[in-house]
């Protein structure tokens, strides 16, 4: 039977590789690599390839890489929209683990932070199997998520005493009011959607590319660095033409949770 590993390769650095991943790496022989379409986050494609060389040595392992389509926007809804996206990540990936692994053989897709925060592989691989044209087995190996990344770098913990945690995308934080951001961390964020916030009387911890070489950070009253932050945000776009960035907005004052003893 073919093994699928899902490998969680930590965000941007290689020191954020787990034992776990490098030992599962060395016993795989086929890597793959899905490359977005226009995609010009190159970089991604670079760590991974730059992930192999540091881990096995050259002539051991295959590496096979392949185009995946860019989510447009159609008419649809957005989630229809990511369906359909993903039916065709599908596709792509039903076709690398038919045509390019043998019987018995391992293959693996390196994804980005962790297997299970906002990425779709898992539920792909799921419903592969689901369609019935192919059989496998898989398991999934975790990573450093840049949540983690981003609360160590600020050396904070993720909550207060007892204090609940939303995660959230930039997309869904539009829905919230002011006074129910307690403690929020965002992901997926293109459009600052702190900005709805300015006025409340709200922390931020902001970090930009973490992990790698051009890692920013910046944290404080929202209302004090909002304007830096936001000039921060475009003049990063500007110069690399992307940027990945997570944040969390935290209540300043913290009360603990009045169901507490
Ligand atoms: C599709 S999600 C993938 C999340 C990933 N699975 C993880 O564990 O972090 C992509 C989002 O993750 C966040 N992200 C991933 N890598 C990042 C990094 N190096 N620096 C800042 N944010 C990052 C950004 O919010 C980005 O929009």
């Amino acid at each position: 039977m073919k093994k699928i590993y899902l490998i969680g390769i930590g965000t941007g650095k290689l020191d954020y590789l787990t034992l776990q991943a490098i030992d599962t790496m060395k016993k795989v022989d086929v890597f793959f690599l899905l490359e977005k379409e226009g995609e010009r986050k190159k970089e991604f494609l670079k760590i991974r390839k730059e992930i192999l060389e540091r881990c096995r040595d050259r002539g051991t392992y295959r590496v096979v890489t392949a185009k995946i389509p860019k989510r447009r926007k159609s008419g649809k809804s957005y989630k229809e929209g990511v369906k359909t996206w993903r039916q065709q990540k599908a596709e792509v990936m039903t076709g690398l683990i038919k045509d390019k692994m043998k019987d018995s053989e391992s293959g693996a897709f390196l994804v980005w932070g962790d297997p299970s925060l906002y990425d779709g592989h898992l539920e792909i691989l799921q419903h592969i199997l689901k369609e019935g044209r192919i059989n496998f087995e898989y398991e999934v190996i975790p990573g450093i998520t840049s949540v983690q990344v981003l609360t160590a770098k600020h050396k904070i913990p993720l909550n207060r005493i007892g204090e609940t945690i939303v995660i959230t995308t930039g997309r869904r934080l539009k829905e919230y009011s002011p006074v129910e951001i307690r403690n929020t961390v965002v992901l997926l964020d293109s459009y600052s959607t702190f900005k709805h916030f300015k006025d409340a009387d709200i922390d931020i911890y902001w970090g930009g590319y973490l992990g790698s070489k051009d890692e920013i950070l910046l944290s404080g009253k929202l209302k004090d660095i909002i304007e830096e932050l936001k000039k921060i945000r475009s003049e990063a776009k500007k110069k690399k033409g992307w940027l990945m960035d997570t944040y969390i907005l935290r209540r300043s004052e913290y009360l603990g949770n009045s169901t507490e003893e």
